[in-house]
């Protein structure tokens, strides 16, 4: 009985200690570790650091929230990094408009997130009226920084739960779990969509595709998609 107890205890302790922030990789619902509170609480919890999670990030250090946003990337924007693939925004860059209103000027900025700080628009960045990726990576990085904006990177977060005290529970790639009041998913497009129609295998995916003209050269090309990319993928090889 005294042994039992024992190990009864010594089973509660690993929990308090170990399963608070440490998770082997299995997940159950009912695991009673998922009631215990864990050193990584914030009240607001953003998943990903693109525009999106950038700019509910921007809106939520203004009003003093309790906050972090977990980006898988080593910086802001990643996606921007690889997409578009032929390197030039679809997002227009529209810095002459004739008109000195503020609010009609930004409707053709579409680029830029909302701030106080007007160093912060794409219109200051770029002369393009297409810029190029690179440049709103840059400006998505400027605006976390000058913002002061508190995102974790290298951090992919993992099996988002629910607890039974109501609160939300993730892990990041090390196993680490966070808690947090609100979750706030801004993860974004990130995997392709495969069409389903016979052949589909044999295609190249956007995602693969090469920018190398020379690969083009004499070749018959079919494009599947008429949507952005397929129009971008055909005025690049055109
Ligand atoms: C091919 C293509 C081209 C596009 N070109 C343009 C363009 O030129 N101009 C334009 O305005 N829009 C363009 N878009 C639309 C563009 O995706 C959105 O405008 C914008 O990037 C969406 O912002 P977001 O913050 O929602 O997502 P994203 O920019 O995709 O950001 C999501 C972030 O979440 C992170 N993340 C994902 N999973 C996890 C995880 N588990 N843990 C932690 N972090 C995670 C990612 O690393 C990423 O940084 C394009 C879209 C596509 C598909
Ligand atoms: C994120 O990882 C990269 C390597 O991929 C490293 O260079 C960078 O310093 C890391 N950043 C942080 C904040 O840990
Ligand atoms: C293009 O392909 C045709 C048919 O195979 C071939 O005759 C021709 O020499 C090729 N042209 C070039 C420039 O490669």
């Amino acid at each position: 009985m005294l042994s039992n107890l024992f190990s009864l205890l010594l089973f509660c302790l690993c929990l308090s200690v170990y399963g608070n922030n440490k998770h082997d990789g299995s997940i159950k619902h009912d695991d009673p570790m998922l009631n215990t509170e864990t050193p990584n609480y914030k009240e607001y919890c953003v998943i990903g650091a693109g525009p999106g999670g950038l700019q509910i990030a921007y809106f939520l250090e203004n009003a003093g929230r309790d906050y972090r946003v977990f980006e898988k990337g080593y910086k802001a924007g990643t996606f921007y990094l690889k997409y578009p693939i032929h390197r030039k925004l679809i997002s227009i860059n529209k810095r002459n408009t004739d008109r000195s209103n503020k609010e009609f000027n930004f409707r053709h900025d579409w680029n830029s997130l909302v701030s106080h700080d007007e160093s912060l628009q794409m219109t200051k960045y770029s002369n393009d009226f297409f810029p190029p990726a690179d440049v709103l990576v840059q400006y998505l990085n400027d605006y976390a920084t000058k913002l002061n904006l508190k995102v974790q990177y290298n951090s992919t977060m993992h099996d988002i739960l629910k607890r039974k005290d109501g609160l939300f529970q993730m892990w990041d790639q090390h196993n680490n779990a966070y808690t947090c009041k609100y979750m706030i998913v801004a993860t974004g497009i990130a995997k392709p969509n495969i069409p389903a129609i016979p052949g589909s295998e044999l295609l190249v995916g956007y995602e693969d595709l090469s920018i190398d003209l020379p690969k083009f050269r004499n070749q018959s090309i079919l494009i599947v998609g008429r949507g952005n990319a397929g129009h971008e993928t055909a005025q690049h090889i055109y």
